[in-house]
C-alpha cells in the first residue's frame, strides 16, 4: 500500500506541477511578447498599446508605466501560477529527493552524506543562492544589466559544480533546476508583487508611484523569461541519464543549456519588437544555440565509457579519489537504504532483464543501458529495488511488452522481496 501511495502522491505532485508551470510560463511569455510588441500612442505619456486577436475577437492591450492615473476598479494579478508552481516543485523534491534520498539524491561514492545534511545542504544552497541573487539584483538594478547577467550566470554554474560534489548526478542537476525556479518565484513574491502593492497603494492615496518600483519589477521578470527554458530543460534531465551519468561534466552541461536556452529566448524577444520585420531577427542566437546543444550532446557522450569509445577518446582517468571510493565501500552496507536481493531475485533478473540492463547489453540494437539502469551485481539490484518494484510488480512496464517472456511465477518472486504481503 505505501508504496502505491509513494508513487501516485509522486504522480498527482508532478501533474499539479506542470499545469500550474505551463499556466506561470505562459503568462510569462505572454507579457514579454506583448511588452515587445507596444507600440508608443499619444493618449498614453509611457507605455503603449498592442493590438491582439484571440478566441474570436480584438483586444486593445495598453500598457501604462508605471501606472494609470486613478485606479482600475477591478484589477488582476498575476501570482498564484507562480506561488503553486514553486510549492508543488518543491514539494516534489521533497517527496523525491529528500523522503526517498538514498535512492535519488545521496551517492555514497561522491559524498557519503546523512540524509539530513544532504538535505541541508540542498534547501541551504536553495536559501543562500536566493540571498545572493537577491542583493546582486538589489545593487545593481538599472545600472549593470550585463554584468548583472553575467554575474548570476557564473554563480549558478558554481552552484551546480558545489551540488555535483555533493549529490548524485540528478541530484545535483535538480537541484541548479530548483535554484533558478525559486530565483524565479522569489522575484514574483519578494520583489514583484511587492513592489506592485505599493504602486497600487500609492494610486489609492493619490500619490504619484515611484517608477523605481516598475524599473524594478521589469529587471526581475525579465531574468525570469530568460530562465524559463535554461530551468525546463533541467526540470526534465532527470529522464535523461546521459545528461548526468558523470557528475563532473554537469557544470559544463548547465553552462551550454543556460547558453542555449537563454539565446533562444533573446531571439523571441528582439523578433517581437520588430513589429513583423522578421528578416531582422537575431538569427544567430539559433546558431549560437545549436552549437551550445551540440556540445551538450558530445559533452554527455564523452562523460560515459561507452560513448568515449564511440566517439574514438580514450578511456577517462577514474574521476572518484580512489581513498575516498575505498571509503565507501562497500556501497551496500553504507547505503543501509537497501537490503541484497536474495539469490531466487538475482536469478529472475539475470534472465529476464540483464540483456538490456547491463553495462554492456547484449540485446539487438542497445549500445547504452536503458535509464542507466544496469542489473550487473546484486548491489546493483539491491540499489534499484524501488524502481524494479514499481516496473515489474506494481506493473508489468518491464519487461517491454513482456519481450523476454518473464512468467507470473517470476514476478511473484519479485513481489516476495519487494512487496511482501503484496
Ligand atoms: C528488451 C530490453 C529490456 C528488458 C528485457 C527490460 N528492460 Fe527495463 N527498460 C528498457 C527500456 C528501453 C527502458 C526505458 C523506457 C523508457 O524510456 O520509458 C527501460 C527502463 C527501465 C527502468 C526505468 C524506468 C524509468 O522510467 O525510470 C527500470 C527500473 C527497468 N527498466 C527495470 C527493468 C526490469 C526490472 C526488467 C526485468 C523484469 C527490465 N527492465 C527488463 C528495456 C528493457
Amino acid at each position: 500500500m505505501a508504496a502505491y501511495l509513494v508513487e501516485w502522491g509522486s504522480l498527482l505532485l508532478r501533474w499539479l506541477h506542470v499545469v500550474t508551470a505551463i499556466a506561470w510560463i505562459g503568462a510569462s511569455f505572454f507579457f514579454m511578447h506583448l511588452d515587445a510588441s507596444l507600440r508608443k500612442t499619444p493618449t498614453i505619456a509611457k507605455g503603449g498599446v498592442a493590438w491582439e486577436v484571440h478566441g474570436g475577437g480584438f483586444y486593445e492591450m495598453r500598457k501604462y508605466l508605471v501606472a494609470p492615473d486613478e485606479m482600475p476598479a477591478e484589477l488582476t494579478w498575476h501570482k498564484w501560477q507562480s506561488y503553486w508552481t514553486w510549492i508543488s516543485g518543491f514539494s516534489l523534491l521533497v517527496w523525491i529527493y529528500y523522503g526517498q534520498s538514498s535512492l535519488y539524491l545521496i551517492n555514497p561514492e561522491v559524498m557519503p552524506l546523512q540524509p539530513w545534511q544532504a538535505v541541508l545542504c540542498g534547501v541551504g544552497g536553495l536559501a543562500l543562492g536566493w540571498l545572493f541573487y537577491d542583493n546582486a539584483c538589489k545593487i545593481l538594478v538599472g545600472k549593470q544589466d550585463m554584468l548583472l547577467a553575467g554575474l548570476v550566470f557564473v554563480f549558478v554554474v558554481a552552484m551546480s559544480w558545489v551540488w555535483s560534489h555533493l549529490f548524485s548526478g540528478r541530484g545535483a542537476l535538480i537541484h541548479t533546476g530548483a535554484l533558478m525556479a525559486t530565483m524565479m518565484t522569489g522575484n514574483v513574491f519578494l520583489n514583484i508583487i511587492p513592489n506592485q502593492r505599493k504602486v497600487v497603494a500609492d494610486l489609492i492615496a493619490g500619490r504619484a508611484p515611484n517608477p523605481e518600483f516598475g524599473k524594478q519589477a521589469k529587471q526581475r521578470s525579465t531574468h525570469n523569461n530568460y530562465f524559463t527554458l535554461p530551468v525546463l530543460f533541467m526540470m526534465i534531465s532527470n529522464h535523461y541519464p546521459t545528461t548526468y551519468a558523470n557528475a563532473a561534466t554537469i557544470p559544463l552541461t548547465v553552462t551550454l543549456v543556460i547558453v542555449a536556452g537563454a539565446l533562444v529566448r533573446h531571439f523571441y524577444n528582439v523578433r517581437h519588437s520588430l513589429h513583423g520585420n522578421n528578416w531582422a531577427s537575431p538569427w544567430w542566437a539559433w546558431a549560437v544555440a545549436t552549437l551550445a546543444m551540440f556540445a551538450a550532446f558530445y559533452v554527455g557522450m564523452a562523460a560515459s565509457p561507452s560513448g568515449r569509445e564511440r566517439l574514438g577518446l580514450p578511456p577517462a582517468a577514474e574521476t572518484v579519489d580512489p581513498g575516498k571510493k575505498a571509503d565507501a565501500a562497500p556501497a551496500a552496507v553504507r547505503r543501509g537504504a537497501f537490503e541484497l536481493p536474495p539469490q531466487k531475485v538475482i536469478d529472475v533478473i539475470s534472465t529476464r532483464c540483464s540483456m538490456c540492463h547491463a553495462a554492456e547489453p547484449v540485446f539487438e540494437g542497445l549500445q547504452i543501458p536503458p535509464k542507466n539502469i544496469r542489473f550487473d551485481t546484486p548491489e546493483e539490484i539491491g540499489r534499484e529495488a524501488a524502481a524494479i518494484r514499481v516496473q515489474a510488480v506494481m506493473s508489468h512496464a518491464m519487461p517491454p511488452n513482456n519481450i523476454t517472456e518473464m512468467t507470473p511465477g517470476e514476478r511473484a518472486v519479485l513481489a516476495a522481496w519487494l512487496l511482501p504481503g503484496g
